[in-house]
């Protein structure tokens, strides 16, 4: 393995790691020494999240976590196990049984405590010649997952499917009781900070392009409403040209011509899915990285689950957790080690040391140190590669 002549720099930087369950652990321990290869300044706070927490305390974020969260100065998290309302419920210790103790997941509690409104999806072509390379960013807190999901047709809403021609019709046929209810809320507040993060977002990567991913000719007033705030926020950024396209043939060109994307900015479901498929056309969850991002705060995490069949085999993918790290690193203006792990990544990931969901028989920590090896030669400018170390990338 290749080592850096090391410098240890008084740490300028405090990373909170929050390892989680299963896998996330596994490869947050194989690609975390990337760091110490880098000869980064950063020290590294651990905190416990997850699954563990709730079967101890009934809480999948303790408050020790809170704290050292807001001590940092920025989070990386590996993944957490979440399970429906019953097994969360048999899984705690008898005393804490039938107290009022509600699984809330973790990913949640962080966007919802921190404010991290955008959720960011790069999408590159790590396996391929670099064709393509596009961003999808997903509003977190509100638009159809704003919580206003009804079992039944509250009572304050019967007038007003009462008086419309084409939603009444079906519902007068229902009933209140016969029939669900799910409301996209959009506000102004947060359809600005998404777009202005959108165009900044774009700037920062040298994206000439931003598309809303919407489906105006159906939802025809929240879609104007979204259309207007957009013109304003673009106006800001002549450098950069503005779209609004159906979400459903977003969908399509992401998989038939996905270079013809730079940003891809959504409301809370549309981005969920689009994002998905973001990893899907990548190649997988193996190497789908993300971030959440807010005015005040972020954390960092690989895409994938806790993946429990796979957990304690050294078999998962830490590539999505390398990529990931990368995110993190740009985000505290280390740019330069950010450019070199990506490139590792992509080298490795076509060489013959890859996991089993690449189609080779690499271990975790296998495929790790073989990242970590690039990614010292990388920064120290021994390997040239096909992806350019660009200070400006
Ligand atoms: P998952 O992402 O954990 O795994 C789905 C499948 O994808 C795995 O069975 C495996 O075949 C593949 N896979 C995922 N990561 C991989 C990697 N690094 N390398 C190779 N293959 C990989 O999703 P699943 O099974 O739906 O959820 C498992 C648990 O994870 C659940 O408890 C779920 O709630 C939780 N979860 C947590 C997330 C988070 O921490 N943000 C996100 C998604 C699920
Ligand atoms: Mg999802």
């Amino acid at each position: 393995m290749s080592s850096l002549p090391v410098q240890r720099a008084v740490p300028r930087h405090r990373i909170c790691v929050m390892p989680g369950d299963g896998i996330g652990i596994e490869v947050m321990e194989a690609a975390l020494p990337v760091l110490d290869a880098l000869g980064l300044p950063c020290e590294l706070v651990f905190a416990d999240i997850g699954w563990e927490c709730w079967r101890r305390e009934g809480n999948t974020v303790p408050q020790e976590t809170w704290d050292r969260i807001a001590s940092c100065d920025a989070a990386l998290l590996g993944a957490i196990t979440s399970k429906p309302p019953r097994e969360a419920e048999a899984a705690l210790p008898l005393s804490l049984r039938g107290t009022g103790h509600a699984f809330v997941s973790p990913v949640i509690q962080l966007r919802q405590r921190l404010g991290l409104y955008a959720n960011i999806r790069p999408v590159t072509d790590v396996l391929g010649e670099g064709r393509y390379r596009f961003t999808v960013i997903r509003e977190n807190t509100e638009g159809l997952y704003a919580g206003l999901d009804f079992a039944r047709i509250p009572a304050e809403f019967e007038p007003v499917l009462s008086g419309r021609e084409a939603s009444g019709a079906p519902w007068r046929r229902a009933g209140p009781d016969d029939a669900t209810m799910s409301v996209r809320l959009q506000t102004r507040h947060g359809l600005s900070r998404l777009f202005r993060f959108a165009f900044e977002y774009a700037r920062s990567q040298g994206f000439d392009r931003v598309t809303l991913a919407d489906k105006p000719n159906v939802l025809r007033h929240s879609g104007a409403f979204a259309r207007e705030i957009l013109e304003s926020v673009a106006a800001d950024y002549p450098d950069i040209s503005h779209h609004i396209d159906n979400v459903d043939a977003v969908a399509l060109w992401m998989v038939r011509r996905p270079e013809r994307f730079g940003v891809i900015v959504a409301e809370n479901m549309f981005g969920d899915i689009l994002s998905d498929l973001g990893a899907g056309v990548m190649g997988g969850l193996g190497l789908a990285p993300s971030a959440n991002i807010g005015d005040a705060g972020a954390y960092f995490e690989p895409v994938h689950g806790s993946a429990p069949a796979y957990a304690g085999l050294n078999k998962a993918n830490p590539s999505a957790m390398f990529l990931t790290i990368a995110m993190l690193l740009e985000h505290l203006g280390y740019r330069r080690e950010a450019a070199a792990i990506q490139s590792a990544v992509a080298e490795t990931a076509r060489s013959a040391c890859r996991t089993y969901d690449l189609g080779g028989n690499a271990s975790t920590r296998e495929m790790a140190a073989a990242i970590i090896a690039r990614s010292a030669d990388k920064a120290a400018g021994r390997l040239v590669s096909g992806f350019a170390l660009n200070e400006e990338k």
